[in-house]
């Protein structure tokens, strides 16, 4: 294996972080190798804010759906959407452009989330542990008031950073078989018999007394992830951007 391939392939999501300040030079060769990543039309239709002020990031930790070790992270960036800077461009040199629609969307959330990767593996490289926070899709209002953020754009990626902590042992969490993830050619839908022997691993393990009160894989993953009240905020919240978005 190559250092490129074990690094991607020993990755896991840090959410407890050595008590340093990441050095600017380690800052430094993240954010370049961030804007190094492929862009549409290499046009980078995303903006990074840094944060390392430690007020912001305890106010993040509680608007980012109340995790607690957001906090303790010596650095977070935030990526954004960012259609205004190509707006207000088109604007100054009077093109026909009015404002961004749903292709302009999907196009600037695929360079955003493209950089943001950049950003994880440029930190894994360096014994920088990352993990994205999905969460900052909520309470959008907060964070259009906290960082200044206009109407075309729109926080979709964030992540925190730090120094893994020292002797760590990494635990890689396990994928579904890739015969249930890669199809080649075309599209396959699955059946029940491929469901079952998707999630058998995790059925295995399935504990029938928990607290969510689900019988299944299937339902403790709704009532954790898409029934849950965090879900109802961020869907809440991102039709609200999709409103600014659409002015
Ligand atoms: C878009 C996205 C949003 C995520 N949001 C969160 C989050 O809010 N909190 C968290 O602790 N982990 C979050 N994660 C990390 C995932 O839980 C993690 O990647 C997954 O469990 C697989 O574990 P691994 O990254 O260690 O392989 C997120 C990951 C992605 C890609």
């Amino acid at each position: 294996m190559n250092e490129t391939l074990n690094v991607l392939n020993n990755r896991m999501s840090l959410r407890r972080y050595k008590d340093k300040p990441i050095s600017e030079e380690h800052l430094e060769q993240i954010l370049y190798s961030t804007m190094r990543a492929p862009t549409a039309g290499n046009m980078m239709l995303y903006s990074v804010l840094v944060i390392k002020d430690k007020e912001k990031i305890k106010k993040l930790s509680s608007t980012c759906d109340n995790q607690a070790f957001i906090a303790k992270a010596p650095l977070v960036l935030i990526f954004l959407a960012d259609m205004q800077r190509w707006t207000d461009y088109f604007h100054h040199c009077d093109t026909p452009y009015n404002s961004p629609n749903n292709a302009d969307l999907f196009l600037s959330i695929s360079d955003t989330m493209i950089a943001a990767q950049n950003a994880v593996i440029a930190g894994e490289s360096m014994g920088i542990g990352s993990c994205y926070i999905g969460d900052i899709m909520e309470n959008y209002e907060t964070h259009k008031e906290m960082f200044n953020l206009p109407d075309k754009v729109f926080p979709i990626g964030m992540i925190t950073l730090g120094y893994y902590p020292q002797n760590m042992k990494k635990t890689l969490r396990p994928r579904f078989n890739k015969e249930y993830i890669v199809f080649n050619e075309k599209y396959k839908r699955l059946s029940s018999e491929e469901f079952d022997d998707m999630f058998k691993h995790l059925n295995d393990n399935f504990n029938p007394n928990n607290s969510f009160g689900a019988k299944n894989i299937g339902q403790l993953m709704y009532f954790k992830k898409f029934g849950a009240p965090f879900f109802k905020e961020m869907e809440r919240s991102v039709n609200v951007i999709m409103e600014h978005w659409n002015k």
